[in-house]
């Protein structure tokens, strides 16, 4: 096993745990020999551990810890320990998922010790550079060897970008694939009974640094979340990024407001299974909303998942629109314009890319490095 090629996943975040746990399956469903990096940027057992279990991750061959700081502090650390790791385990392919700072750091690391990478959700773009995900969006994506888009659009950006075609793989989104695998066990009862939820309610989660960081913001985005609060119960699984700022901005527990710690995977997916309405500004909860068929309000001026606009039941909002917003989604319930999921939105993304991996690792393909290791 030791001369077979090794594929490297570096993760850091909680949104990365759910996308890798599809990949990782496909490829042990066919013998690849791999490993997982764990940075370290996501650390509280709810932002990271849980998600292992949940998802029946294996457990990572190393643990950065690189922890929190400013984008410099973290993106140095995260480059000086990834450059370590990768030059101690030589693998043939490093595997990084979305686009948190622990994506653009390994990406760096592996273009300049000419290492092959693979970027899972590639081409996303919202198309606004005030967003970090979107920096580290662009330059994942140049710098990638093999690129996996969830959705058509990606593959416009992507060639607008001067990508070449045969490096792009249309396979789906495997963060879908963790929804459909979980679905079996989404059971809205239990998590409902023990925050005493009885009845409609809306779940919310805010974390985005445009509205949370600025006080101004901050204030504008709780007095929106209150106006929802007036109308149906809101039980807010709170990022710990918000947590300060929002709470001094007015966001606390009080009569329709319920404020909790993040929820682990299951627990939260069956709360919003159940939801009559989400209000948020993740990524992944606007695809998640997709597949659930629950209304979702996405509290951001520009989204890189317009798919879920047009194809699911998410609607962006100012959190000046919010409470009408939120008003017309518990009339309505949720409209999805297409009636359909985003093409390959089945389940089967993870197999799909842990293919082409390997067809890839079995090619002709390898850095001059890798086929050292290769053989
Ligand atoms: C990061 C990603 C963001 C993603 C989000 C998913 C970047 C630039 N941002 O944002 O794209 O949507 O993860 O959740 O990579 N903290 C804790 N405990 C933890 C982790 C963080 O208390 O386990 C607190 C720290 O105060 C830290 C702050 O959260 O300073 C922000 O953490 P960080 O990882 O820098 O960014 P996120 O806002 O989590
Ligand atoms: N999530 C979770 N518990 C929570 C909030 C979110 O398990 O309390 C999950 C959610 O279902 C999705 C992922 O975390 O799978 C999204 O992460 P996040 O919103 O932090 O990041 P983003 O997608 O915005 O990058």
């Amino acid at each position: 096993m030791r001369d077979h090629p090794l594929v490297l996943h570096v993760l850091g975040a909680r949104p990365n745990f759910v996308k890798a746990a599809p990949v990782v399956k496909g490829l042990a469903a066919l013998g690849v020999r791999q490993g997982i990096i764990h940075t370290g940027q996501h650390y509280d057992a709810l932002m990271s551990d849980v998600f292992f279990a949940d998802l029946g991750l294996p457990e990572p061959i190393a643990n950065l810890g690189v922890g929190s700081g400013t984008h410099a502090r973290q993106t140095a650390a995260l480059l000086t320990g990834l450059e370590d790791l990768v030059l101690e385990h030589r693998p043939a392919l490093v595997v990084v998922y979305g686009d948190v700072n622990s994506t653009l750091a390994a990406i760096l690391v592996c273009a300049k010790l000419g290492v092959p990478t693979a970027h899972v959700e590639a081409g996303l773009r919202s198309f606004d550079r005030g967003m970090p995900e979107e920096v580290n969006r662009i330059v994942t994506d140049a710098l990638s060897d093999l690129l996996f888009a969830t959705s058509p659009d990606a593959l416009s950006h992507l060639a607008n970008e001067g990508v070449a075609p045969a490096k792009v793989h249309l396979v789906g989104n495997p963060m879908i694939d963790s929804l459909f695998a979980a679905l079996p066990s989404l059971d809205p009862a239990p998590v409902q009974e023990r925050l005493g939820i009885t009845g409609r309610y809306a779940v919310a989660t805010l974390h985005r640094p445009a509205n949370v960081d600025d006080p101004q913001a901050a204030r504008e985005l709780v007095d929106a979340v209150l106006g929802v609060a007036e109308q149906v119960p809101v039980i807010v699984p709170l990022h710990p990024r918000g947590r300060q700022r929002l709470a001094e901005a007015g966001l606390v527990d009080r009569d329709g407001l319920r404020i909790v710690d993040p929820l682990g995977y299951v627990d939260f997916l069956s709360l919003v299974r159940g939801a009559a309405l989400v209000v948020t500004d993740s990524g992944g909860v606007q695809e998640e909303t997709t597949m659930l068929g629950v209304p979702c309000l996405t509290v951001r001026p520009n989204t890189e998942r317009p798919i879920t606009v047009t194809h699911g039941t998410n609607r962006l909002v100012t959190p000046a629109a919010l409470p009408a917003a939120a008003s017309k989604a518990l009339a309505d319930g949720a409209a999805t314009p297409s009636g359909e999921l985003p093409p390959l939105w089945d389940g089967a993304a993870g197999p799909r890319i842990a293919r082409v991996i390997d067809a890839w690792l079995r090619g002709d393909n390898l850095s001059p490095a890798a086929k050292g290791q290769a053989r």
